[in-house]
């Protein structure tokens, strides 16, 4: 198929909650882990850790971290997304190497961000999980849309025991942080668009108490 357009998709989009057991064929499912990986992310620190879960014992073991949500067991594969905190003490060499081997940052710029990274992160003190998982998040984001235009369907999911979920990783003993959980999957449901509130309610000009419309 043609993938659809960015407008296209987002509009389309839905959050299903029945999947059907067929596989995602290996080289979409490829495709779909690098469109989620060019993802933005602040620095391009790219501090996710995907886990691309399919093992049938381990889906079971999630849906049981989230409550017995069976979109995970229903969908042929959830795509966890932690974070890590503190991948910035240990990854800047080789994100620099890439840039640096592309062309899109040189010497100078690789030279200042080497203070300037670590002196941002350490002022973040426990901000650093969060500033982790808005960066997972994004690539979440990426993964649903990718999804949606290649004709699957997916389901954001909050609903879960972190502990849990690091337990069914292996990353109990980590400081890796949950962001978000997706199955990815070939729809057996049609949900509607519940609806989004009028731009009045919670957009707006310039300042918070003037609305949008
Ligand atoms: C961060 C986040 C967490 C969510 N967690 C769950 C979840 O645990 N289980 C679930 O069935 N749906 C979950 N949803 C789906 C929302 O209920 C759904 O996106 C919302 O109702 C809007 O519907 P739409 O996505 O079809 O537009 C979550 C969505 C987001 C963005």
């Amino acid at each position: 198929m043609n993938p659809l357009d960015v407008p296209t998709t987002i509009a389309q989009r839905r959050a299903h909650k029945q999947f059907k057991s067929d596989e995602i064929p290996a080289d979409l499912l490829h495709r779909l882990v690098e469109l989620t990986v060019s993802a933005p992310s602040s620095w391009n620190l790219q501090d996710w850790r995907i886990v691309v879960v399919q093992d049938e014992t381990q889906r079971q073991a999630l849906s049981e971290a989230a409550w017995g949500q069976q979109q995970i067991v229903q969908a042929p594969v959830t795509f966890v997304f932690a974070a890590h905190p503190y991948a910035w003490k240990t990854d800047l060499d080789d994100i620099f190497a890439i840039a640096n081997q592309s062309g899109a940052w040189d010497k100078s710029r690789i030279d200042y961000l080497k203070n300037a990274i670590p002196q941002f992160q350490e002022k973040l003190g426990d901000k650093n999980r969060e500033y982790a998982i808005k960066d997972a998040t994004i690539a979440a984001t990426h993964l649903m849309l990718a999804a949606e235009s290649l004709g699957l369907a997916t389901c954001p999911m909050n609903g879960w025991l972190e502990e849990k979920v690091k337990e069914v990783i292996g990353a109990e003993d980590s400081e890796l942080a949950i962001a978000l959980l997706v199955p990815v999957g070939y729809p057996a449901d049609s949900p509607q668009n519940p609806g989004r509130l009028p731009l009045s309610h919670n957009v707006f000009r310039d300042r918070v108490n003037n609305p949008y419309e």
